[in-house]
Protein backbone atom coordinates (compact mmCIF):
# COMPACT_ATOMS: atom_id res chain seq x y z
CA UNK A 1 0.00 0.00 0.00
CA UNK A 2 1.68 3.40 -0.97
CA UNK A 3 1.94 5.50 2.22
CA UNK A 4 0.00 9.22 1.24
CA UNK A 5 2.73 11.94 0.91
CA UNK A 6 1.12 14.75 2.95
CA UNK A 7 4.44 16.81 2.77
CA UNK A 8 7.53 17.61 0.38
CA UNK A 9 10.25 16.96 2.80
CA UNK A 10 11.05 15.18 6.17
CA UNK A 11 13.91 16.20 8.80
CA UNK A 12 16.57 13.51 9.65
CA UNK A 13 19.18 14.21 11.43
CA UNK A 14 20.19 17.28 10.23
CA UNK A 15 19.08 17.19 6.83
CA UNK A 16 16.28 18.06 4.71
CA UNK A 17 14.86 14.61 2.78
CA UNK A 18 12.18 14.70 -0.16
CA UNK A 19 9.52 12.51 1.25
CA UNK A 20 10.20 9.55 -1.16
CA UNK A 21 13.43 9.04 -0.59
CA UNK A 22 12.84 9.12 3.82
CA UNK A 23 13.23 5.31 4.11
CA UNK A 24 14.58 2.92 6.30
CA UNK A 25 15.59 -0.76 5.90
CA UNK A 26 12.88 -3.70 6.52
CA UNK A 27 15.90 -5.33 8.75
CA UNK A 28 15.40 -2.48 11.20
CA UNK A 29 11.20 -2.29 11.82
CA UNK A 30 10.16 -3.87 15.34
CA UNK A 31 12.85 -3.53 17.74
CA UNK A 32 14.38 -0.22 16.73
CA UNK A 33 11.43 1.73 17.32
CA UNK A 34 10.81 -0.56 21.18
CA UNK A 35 12.66 2.18 23.39
CA UNK A 36 11.23 4.91 20.66
CA UNK A 37 9.67 8.29 21.80
CA UNK A 38 7.97 11.04 19.91
CA UNK A 39 5.92 13.82 20.29
CA UNK A 40 2.79 15.33 18.82
CA UNK A 41 2.93 19.13 18.23
CA UNK A 42 0.57 21.68 16.70
CA UNK A 43 0.60 24.65 14.54
CA UNK A 44 -1.93 26.51 13.69
CA UNK A 45 -3.19 28.81 10.61
CA UNK A 46 -4.45 32.05 11.46
CA UNK A 47 -6.44 32.96 8.01
CA UNK A 48 -6.91 36.71 8.99
CA UNK A 49 -2.94 36.96 9.85
CA UNK A 50 -2.20 35.06 7.23
CA UNK A 51 0.47 33.26 9.94
CA UNK A 52 1.29 30.18 11.23
CA UNK A 53 1.87 29.20 14.81
CA UNK A 54 3.92 26.68 16.20
CA UNK A 55 2.62 25.81 19.77
CA UNK A 56 5.01 25.42 22.88
CA UNK A 57 7.73 24.13 20.72
CA UNK A 58 10.12 24.43 23.38
CA UNK A 59 7.86 22.76 26.14
CA UNK A 60 6.89 19.75 23.35
CA UNK A 61 11.35 19.48 22.71
CA UNK A 62 11.95 19.27 26.49
CA UNK A 63 9.73 16.10 27.39
CA UNK A 64 10.85 14.63 23.99
CA UNK A 65 14.58 14.75 25.41
CA UNK A 66 13.23 14.02 29.02
CA UNK A 67 11.78 10.98 26.99
CA UNK A 68 14.84 10.10 25.20
CA UNK A 69 17.05 10.32 28.46
CA UNK A 70 14.59 7.74 30.31
CA UNK A 71 14.88 5.23 27.44
CA UNK A 72 18.20 5.85 27.04
CA UNK A 73 19.05 7.74 23.93
CA UNK A 74 21.44 9.75 23.09
CA UNK A 75 20.69 12.97 21.41
CA UNK A 76 23.02 15.22 19.62
CA UNK A 77 20.74 18.27 19.58
CA UNK A 78 19.32 20.01 21.63
CA UNK A 79 15.71 21.88 22.50
CA UNK A 80 17.50 24.97 20.62
CA UNK A 81 17.86 23.01 17.18
CA UNK A 82 14.89 20.57 17.21
CA UNK A 83 13.16 23.86 17.74
CA UNK A 84 14.35 25.62 14.61
CA UNK A 85 14.59 22.05 12.59
CA UNK A 86 10.81 22.27 13.39
CA UNK A 87 10.14 26.07 11.99
CA UNK A 88 12.55 25.32 9.01
CA UNK A 89 11.08 22.04 8.47
CA UNK A 90 7.21 23.88 8.02
CA UNK A 91 8.81 26.46 5.94
CA UNK A 92 10.16 24.20 3.43
CA UNK A 93 7.39 22.10 3.27
CA UNK A 94 5.01 25.45 2.90
CA UNK A 95 2.71 24.43 4.95
CA UNK A 96 -0.41 26.64 5.37
CA UNK A 97 -3.26 25.31 7.75
CA UNK A 98 -3.22 23.12 11.19
CA UNK A 99 -0.47 20.78 10.88
CA UNK A 100 1.50 18.40 13.50
CA UNK A 101 4.93 18.40 13.98
CA UNK A 102 5.90 14.55 14.61
CA UNK A 103 9.63 14.27 15.64
CA UNK A 104 10.19 10.97 16.55
CA UNK A 105 14.02 9.48 17.98
CA UNK A 106 14.69 5.62 17.66
CA UNK A 107 17.26 3.66 17.69
CA UNK A 108 18.69 3.08 14.30
CA UNK A 109 20.44 -0.07 14.03
CA UNK A 110 18.01 -2.15 16.11
CA UNK A 111 17.64 -5.70 14.20
CA UNK A 112 16.89 -7.47 17.49
CA UNK A 113 16.35 -7.33 21.05
CA UNK A 114 18.68 -6.63 23.20
CA UNK A 115 19.85 -3.47 24.97
CA UNK A 116 20.17 -1.50 21.93
CA UNK A 117 22.44 0.36 23.87
CA UNK A 118 25.40 0.65 21.08
CA UNK A 119 22.83 1.31 18.33
CA UNK A 120 23.17 5.07 16.57
CA UNK A 121 19.97 7.08 17.73
CA UNK A 122 18.32 8.95 14.85
CA UNK A 123 15.82 11.84 15.12
CA UNK A 124 13.56 12.58 12.62
CA UNK A 125 10.63 15.15 12.30
CA UNK A 126 7.78 14.89 9.51
CA UNK A 127 4.56 16.80 9.15
CA UNK A 128 0.87 16.68 7.96
CA UNK A 129 -1.90 18.59 7.94
CA UNK A 130 -4.76 17.52 10.31
CA UNK A 131 -8.53 19.14 11.02
CA UNK A 132 -9.06 20.68 14.61
CA UNK A 133 -12.08 20.26 16.12
CA UNK A 134 -12.01 23.40 18.01
CA UNK A 135 -14.90 25.47 18.39
CA UNK A 136 -17.24 22.52 16.50
CA UNK A 137 -19.01 21.34 19.36
CA UNK A 138 -17.54 17.68 19.60
CA UNK A 139 -19.17 15.60 22.02
CA UNK A 140 -17.71 12.39 22.74
CA UNK A 141 -19.42 8.86 24.84
CA UNK A 142 -16.51 7.94 26.93
CA UNK A 143 -16.36 4.11 28.89
CA UNK A 144 -14.17 3.34 31.64
CA UNK A 145 -11.48 1.02 30.37
CA UNK A 146 -11.41 -2.63 31.57
CA UNK A 147 -7.47 -2.43 31.01
CA UNK A 148 -5.39 -1.01 33.90
CA UNK A 149 -2.83 1.98 33.33
CA UNK A 150 0.62 1.27 32.92
CA UNK A 151 2.43 2.10 35.94
CA UNK A 152 5.43 4.16 36.40
CA UNK A 153 7.55 1.09 37.72
CA UNK A 154 6.67 -0.93 34.99
CA UNK A 155 6.43 1.14 31.55
CA UNK A 156 6.51 4.80 32.49
CA UNK A 157 3.22 6.91 31.34
CA UNK A 158 5.34 10.31 32.10
CA UNK A 159 6.99 10.01 29.05
CA UNK A 160 5.57 9.74 25.35
CA UNK A 161 7.38 5.64 24.78
CA UNK A 162 5.77 4.33 21.69
CA UNK A 163 5.74 1.18 23.27
CA UNK A 164 3.72 2.38 26.04
CA UNK A 165 0.71 3.28 23.51
CA UNK A 166 0.12 -0.93 23.19
CA UNK A 167 -1.81 -0.39 26.60
CA UNK A 168 -4.10 3.19 25.20
CA UNK A 169 -4.30 1.07 22.01
CA UNK A 170 -6.16 -1.65 23.32
CA UNK A 171 -8.15 0.07 25.43
CA UNK A 172 -9.05 2.01 22.60
CA UNK A 173 -10.25 -0.98 20.77
CA UNK A 174 -11.86 -2.50 23.58
CA UNK A 175 -13.83 0.91 24.10
CA UNK A 176 -14.79 1.41 20.16
CA UNK A 177 -15.82 -2.05 20.05
CA UNK A 178 -18.11 -1.68 22.58
CA UNK A 179 -19.38 1.43 20.61
CA UNK A 180 -17.94 4.61 23.01
CA UNK A 181 -15.72 6.87 21.34
CA UNK A 182 -12.83 6.83 23.91
CA UNK A 183 -11.85 4.75 26.95
CA UNK A 184 -11.27 6.37 30.23
CA UNK A 185 -8.41 4.30 32.05
CA UNK A 186 -7.97 3.26 35.71
CA UNK A 187 -4.50 2.92 37.26
CA UNK A 188 -4.06 -0.29 39.50
CA UNK A 189 -5.63 1.54 42.37
CA UNK A 190 -8.58 1.99 41.13
CA UNK A 191 -8.31 5.83 40.43
CA UNK A 192 -8.86 7.52 37.67
CA UNK A 193 -5.69 8.71 35.21
CA UNK A 194 -6.18 9.84 31.73
CA UNK A 195 -7.95 8.45 27.65
CA UNK A 196 -5.06 6.81 25.22
CA UNK A 197 -3.89 10.07 23.87
CA UNK A 198 -5.30 13.05 26.31
CA UNK A 199 -5.85 14.10 30.13
CA UNK A 200 -8.47 14.68 31.57
CA UNK A 201 -10.38 17.03 33.70
CA UNK A 202 -13.70 16.82 35.56
CA UNK A 203 -15.70 19.63 36.65
CA UNK A 204 -17.45 19.70 40.12
CA UNK A 205 -19.42 22.82 41.59
CA UNK A 206 -17.27 25.14 39.15
CA UNK A 207 -13.82 23.54 39.83
CA UNK A 208 -11.91 21.74 37.22
CA UNK A 209 -10.06 18.88 38.73
CA UNK A 210 -7.59 16.52 37.20
CA UNK A 211 -5.68 13.65 37.95
CA UNK A 212 -2.18 14.65 40.03
CA UNK A 213 1.10 14.01 37.95
CA UNK A 214 2.39 10.86 39.91
CA UNK A 215 -1.28 9.22 39.02
CA UNK A 216 -0.10 7.36 36.12
CA UNK A 217 -0.12 9.90 33.58
CA UNK A 218 1.75 12.19 30.69
CA UNK A 219 3.32 14.80 31.70
CA UNK A 220 0.79 17.16 28.98
CA UNK A 221 1.79 20.12 28.32
CA UNK A 222 -2.42 20.90 27.24
CA UNK A 223 -3.10 20.04 31.34
CA UNK A 224 -0.63 22.85 32.03
CA UNK A 225 -1.59 25.10 30.41
CA UNK A 226 -5.18 24.43 31.33
CA UNK A 227 -4.45 24.46 34.98
CA UNK A 228 -2.42 27.97 34.62
CA UNK A 229 -4.63 29.98 32.55
CA UNK A 230 -7.65 28.71 34.73
CA UNK A 231 -6.22 30.44 38.26
CA UNK A 232 -4.16 33.26 35.98
CA UNK A 233 -6.91 34.24 33.63
CA UNK A 234 -10.46 32.53 33.43
CA UNK A 235 -10.84 32.72 37.36
CA UNK A 236 -11.72 29.07 37.19
CA UNK A 237 -10.55 27.50 40.64
CA UNK A 238 -8.34 23.84 39.49
CA UNK A 239 -7.17 21.14 41.93
CA UNK A 240 -5.04 18.15 41.17
CA UNK A 241 -6.21 14.90 43.47
CA UNK A 242 -6.89 11.79 43.08
CA UNK A 243 -10.32 11.43 41.26
CA UNK A 244 -12.15 7.78 41.77
CA UNK A 245 -14.45 5.91 39.21
CA UNK A 246 -17.67 7.38 40.35
CA UNK A 247 -16.50 11.31 40.20
CA UNK A 248 -16.78 10.37 36.37
CA UNK A 249 -20.63 9.54 36.82
CA UNK A 250 -21.31 12.17 38.66
CA UNK A 251 -19.38 15.14 37.68
CA UNK A 252 -21.44 18.28 36.40
CA UNK A 253 -18.78 18.47 33.03
CA UNK A 254 -15.88 15.97 31.98
CA UNK A 255 -13.33 16.84 29.15
CA UNK A 256 -10.67 15.44 27.71
CA UNK A 257 -7.48 17.50 26.03
CA UNK A 258 -4.36 16.80 24.76
CA UNK A 259 -2.63 18.13 21.57
CA UNK A 260 -4.63 15.87 19.38
CA UNK A 261 -7.55 15.17 21.59
CA UNK A 262 -7.32 19.62 21.90
CA UNK A 263 -10.26 20.37 24.30
CA UNK A 264 -13.37 18.06 23.75
CA UNK A 265 -16.51 17.42 25.78
CA UNK A 266 -17.79 13.70 27.41
CA UNK A 267 -21.32 13.93 27.54
CA UNK A 268 -21.82 10.49 28.81
CA UNK A 269 -19.71 7.67 31.05
CA UNK A 270 -20.36 4.50 30.80
CA UNK A 271 -23.75 5.99 29.62
CA UNK A 272 -24.31 7.78 33.19
CA UNK A 273 -24.98 11.46 30.81
CA UNK A 274 -22.79 13.72 32.40
CA UNK A 275 -24.13 17.19 34.03
CA UNK A 276 -27.07 18.09 31.31
CA UNK A 277 -25.54 15.76 28.56
CA UNK A 278 -24.59 19.15 26.18
CA UNK A 279 -21.16 20.84 26.59
CA UNK A 280 -20.65 22.34 30.14
CA UNK A 281 -20.49 25.86 30.78
CA UNK A 282 -16.70 25.34 31.95
CA UNK A 283 -15.54 23.26 29.14
CA UNK A 284 -17.00 25.82 26.86
CA UNK A 285 -14.56 28.53 28.47
CA UNK A 286 -11.87 26.54 28.98
CA UNK A 287 -12.44 25.65 24.92
CA UNK A 288 -12.73 28.88 23.59
CA UNK A 289 -10.01 30.46 25.26
CA UNK A 290 -7.48 27.98 24.36
CA UNK A 291 -8.66 28.11 20.71
CA UNK A 292 -8.03 31.86 20.91
CA UNK A 293 -4.61 31.21 22.27
CA UNK A 294 -3.58 28.32 19.79
CA UNK A 295 -4.62 30.69 16.86
CA UNK A 296 -2.99 33.80 17.80
CA UNK A 297 -5.99 35.63 18.62
CA UNK A 298 -4.75 35.95 22.53
CA UNK A 299 -1.64 37.98 23.20
CA UNK A 300 -1.66 36.81 26.95
CA UNK A 301 -0.17 34.07 26.04
CA UNK A 302 2.23 35.12 23.07
CA UNK A 303 5.28 32.94 24.33
CA UNK A 304 3.74 30.16 24.01
CA UNK A 305 3.45 30.35 19.96
CA UNK A 306 6.69 30.98 17.26
CA UNK A 307 4.82 33.00 13.96
CA UNK A 308 6.72 30.31 11.45
CA UNK A 309 6.37 33.29 8.90
CA UNK A 310 8.00 36.42 8.50
CA UNK A 311 5.57 39.28 9.27
CA UNK A 312 6.22 42.36 6.61
CA UNK A 313 9.01 44.19 7.22
CA UNK A 314 10.15 41.83 9.48
CA UNK A 315 14.12 40.40 8.56
CA UNK A 316 14.05 36.54 9.68
C1 LIG B 1 -1.22 9.32 26.84
C2 LIG B 1 -1.35 10.79 26.63
N1 LIG B 1 -1.81 11.55 27.63
C3 LIG B 1 -1.94 12.87 27.50
C4 LIG B 1 -1.64 13.51 26.32
C5 LIG B 1 -1.77 15.00 26.23
O1 LIG B 1 -0.47 15.55 26.27
P1 LIG B 1 -0.16 16.96 25.62
O2 LIG B 1 -1.09 17.91 26.23
O3 LIG B 1 1.26 17.24 26.01
O4 LIG B 1 -0.35 16.80 24.17
C6 LIG B 1 -1.16 12.75 25.25
C7 LIG B 1 -0.79 13.31 23.97
O5 LIG B 1 -0.79 14.17 23.40
C8 LIG B 1 -1.00 11.37 25.40
O6 LIG B 1 -0.56 10.62 24.40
Amino acid sequence: MAISRPSNYVWIDGDFVPWEAATVHVTTLGWSTMGAVFEGISAYWNPEQEQLYGLQFSEHYARFLNSMKLMRLQSKFTIGDLVQASIDLLRANELREDTRVRPLAYQADGTWFGTLLESATSIVISTAPFISSLGKGRKLRACVSSWDRIADNQMSPRVKCISNYQNSRMALIEATMRGYDQPIILNQQGKVTEGPASCLFIVRNGVAITPSLTSGILESITRQSILQFCRDVLGIPTQEREIDRTELYIADEVFFCGTGAEVVSVVSVDDYVVGSGEIGPVTATIEAYYHDIVRGREERYDHWRIPIYSRVGEMR
